[in-house]
């Protein structure tokens, strides 16, 4: 199949602004198969700049990896490569470019893979795609960044960023927040019967937004967590980090409703509509869903069918996240990348990373090619790829050296990565 990375008009509501996407569309259209399929994807390059695709939930061999200088040549403007691999796991994923700040383009599309022993017992499926947006309006990413960078002398006296945020509340006001690609003024219209059993798969495309996520009126059961199963966990709230999944299975009720995506200390909401029957969504994000605590990765447990093999690790790595606004500038252990060394391990060790966050803000971390247990292997921790550390928090995560390589471990804000928020796991021997 052929997806190409190309520049494209967005309606926002009426304002149209101009952004790069995949195949036209905001999300691109996504991908779908079932684990075990080979997948042929041909990208070609219609930007004006070198990009990548990295395959985001997907362990897949290192070289289709899809992260420039480290797995895969980047793809020049007008050219086109070829990723070739058997998709392995199940779930909830997606795609995006690893190529400087081209997350926070329209530059993404879900990846959902269907798993043969699970049917799924549901009367309908929805996809969710979550993002804040900038890019064509205010400023561009690019931009954004540089107001990050040369705040530095200005405001080092605060030790804030320009736009005095820097705390949960990520590092950008954005001037619109979208889900499906549109904004709060012209939803996404969901529609289905009263009764009707959905699975909602949600995705968190942001590039520097924690959202909280509720649909007016309703509870939700979250399922499966970054495409794997979790124990059912009753939400009226769920705190999703940049880069992670949620599923959801919801049972829908008579009328019209409101899902609202809201991002951790921000003005402005994510807002789509169900609707099974008649009546008038909230149009604004003052639900009561939202009043309470979110369920977060801390409420969640994994069953036994996910846990890893219980392992002492053969080898214990710390992986201290520290920065500041001014200067703009986020490390681990210290160092930015590529200035970070990397951490190592031999294939078919057992590792952990013990993550611990040493700021004020949450830091979604995402290790590629495997994905790891939340606490110790063998434990009730959930099975994830993209995990939020909690500020001054710490927690750690088991692994199986299963898949050798180069594999990035960074994160998952694009302008934390930027600053050098990323470092490597590299396979020794
Ligand atoms: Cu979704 Cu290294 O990224
Ligand atoms: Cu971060």
């Amino acid at each position: 199949m052929k997806l190409v990375a190309q520049p494209m008009d967005l309606d926002l509501g009426g304002r149209v602004v101009r952004t790069w996407a995949y195949g036209g569309g905001v999300p691109g259209r996504g991908l779908r198969a079932t684990a075990g399929d080979r997948m042929q994807i041909q990208l070609s390059n219609r930007l004006p700049v070198s990009t990548s695709v990295h395959w985001h939930g997907l362990a897949i061999p290192n070289n289709m990896d899809g992260v420039p200088g480290v797995t895969t040549p980047e793809l020049l403007p007008a050219a086109s490569y070829t990723y070739d691999f058997v998709v392995p796991d199940p779930g909830t994923h997606w795609f995006h470019p690893h190529t400087g700040l081209q997350l926070d383009t329209g530059l993404y599309a879900p990846f959902i893979v269907d798993d043969p022993a699970e049917p799924g017992v549901y009367d309908a499926e929805w996809i969710v795609v979550l993002d804040d947006w900038t890019d064509g309006m205010d400023r561009s990413p690019d931009q954004i960044f540089a107001d990050l960078t040369a705040a530095d002398a200005t405001t080092a006296a605060d030790g804030m960023g320009m736009d005095g945020m820097g705390m949960d509340g990520g590092d950008v006001q954005y001037p619109v927040y979208l889900i499906n690609g549109r904004p709060p003024i012209d939803p996404e219209t969901f529609t289905g019967n009263a009764g009707d059993v959905v699975r909602i798969r949600v995705i968190n495309a942001a590039a520097d937004s924690i959202f909280t996520l509720a649909l007016s009126g309703h509870e939700v059961h979250v399922t499966h967590s970054d495409g794997y199963p979790v124990t059912p966990r009753r939400a009226t709230s769920l705190r999703i980090g940049m880069g992670e999944r949620y599923d959801l299975l919801v049972t829908l009720g008579d009328g019209a409703f409101s899902l609202i995506a809201q991002p951790m200390g921000k003005d402005g909401y994510a807002r789509a509509v169900v609707r099974t029957g008649a009546g008038t969504a909230p149009q604004t994000a003052e639900i009561p869903e939202l009043a309470g605590d979110p369920v977060t990765v801390a409420d969640l447990s994994g069953g036994e069918a996910t846990a890893l093999p219980k392992a002492d690790p053969d080898s214990i790595q710390d992986l201290v996240l520290n920065g500041s606004m001014a200067p703009y500038r986020w490390t681990i252990n210290g160092a930015t990348y590529p200035e970070t060394t990397p951490l190592t391990i031999r294939a078919g060790q057992s590792g952990r990373l013990r993550l611990r966050n040493m700021t004020m803000m949450s830091h979604p971390m995402h290790l590629h090619g495997h994905t790891f247990q939340v606490g110790a292997a063998g434990g009730r921790g959930p099975r994830k790829d993209t995990v939020l550390v909690p500020p001054m928090g710490a927690l750690d995560i088991a692994f199986v050296a299963d898949n050798p390589g180069l594999w990035m471990v960074h994160c998952h804000n694009a302008y934390h990565a930027e600053a050098g928020m990323m470092t490597r796991v590299d396979y020794v021997t």
